[in-house]
């Protein structure tokens, strides 16, 4: 079902792998809400990913860029804006990579240049993103910035490693970047804390299978699916979410709130 809800609005979609990303899923919806877009994605993911199919499907141009390249940034925001014709009404900020998580190393025994790394690609990337629309003056009043996260940024999950981190490290930039941005541009800015998710980062995370089935049974709803999390950033990209800024936005079938549940209390009663 289409509402229309994005026609006539631009923007920047970073993150589609393949067609289990949320980003991917996030353009496919945004396409069919009559948005128009340029996808971006890191050079190496370019070649191991499938985004000329999306690009194909959506009419979409691709400029790659690697998140965490103030160069690259600058010549994304600058070709986006000139190829769609225009400031742009919002950004997706799908992205995140742990070098420790990758190589195996224990949250206690982090390797700390990988540690940089992932913080420069999962985290300080969205402030730059940001910086580099910001100073270019490229988005257009109301528009909406969204970021994806996880609530191992609340709640300690053990094998989230240094994501964990890097998530409480990129809410707070939404909420600090939020403000200024509010301020002098009108520009929203909010990260969507999302269910796990069976995609190429999620699947990354050790345990993932175990972790995803109890998601599911301590969700009064169950988890949110990928195509859900789409369905949801259409909203926070449409007018009818213009004065919500600054927020962390669970988006997990009920999971943050929920102690226990009747399944995993029948389930230990056994
Ligand atoms: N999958 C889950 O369980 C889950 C849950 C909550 C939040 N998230 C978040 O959702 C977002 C999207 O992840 P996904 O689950 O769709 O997985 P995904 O693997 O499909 O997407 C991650 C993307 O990050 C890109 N990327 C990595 N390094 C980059 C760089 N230097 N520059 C630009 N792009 C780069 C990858 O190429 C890839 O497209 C991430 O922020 C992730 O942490 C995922």
């Amino acid at each position: 079902m289409s509402y229309n809800l994005l026609k006539g609005k631009r923007g920047i979609i970073f993150g589609a792998l393949d067609e289990n990303s949320i980003a991917w899923k996030t353009a496919e919806r945004v396409h069919a809400e009559g948005g128009k877009f340029v996808l971006t994605n890191a050079p190496i993911a370019m070649r191991m990913g499938q985004i000329d199919a999306l690009a194909k499907k959506t009419g979409s141009e691709i400029v790659p860029a690697d998140a965490t390249s103030e160069e690259d940034l600058e010549n994304l925001v600058a070709k986006a804006t000139e190829i769609l014709g225009g400031k742009l009404d919002f950004v997706l900020h799908s992205i995140g990579m742990s070098v420790n998580v990758r190589k195996g190393r224990h949250y206690t025994d982090e390797k700390y240049d990988f540690t940089a790394k992932g913080w420069d690609v999962s985290a300080l990337s969205f402030h730059k993103v940001m910086q580099t629309l910001y100073k270019a003056d490229a988005m257009n009043e109301w528009g909406s910035i969204v970021a994806l996260t996880y609530m191992a940024a609340q709640r300690t999950f053990p094998d989230y490693n240094d994501m964990a981190d890097n998530k409480a490290y990129l809410e707070s930039v939404a909420r600090s970047f939020g403000y200024f941005y509010g301020k002098e541009k009108k520009v929203r800015v909010n990260t969507i804390s999302q269910s796990p998710t069976p995609t190429t980062a999620g699947q990354g995370v050790k345990g993932f299978d175990g972790f995803i089935s109890y998601a599911e049974k301590m969700s009064p709803l169950g988890n949110a699916s990928a195509q859900d999390c789409a369905d949801y950033t259409v909203s926070l990209f449409s007018d009818l979410t213009k004065k919500v800024t600054m927020q962390n936005l669970f988006h997990d079938g009920g999971f943050s709130n929920t102690g226990v549940s009747q399944e995993v209390i029948e389930y230990f009663s056994k």
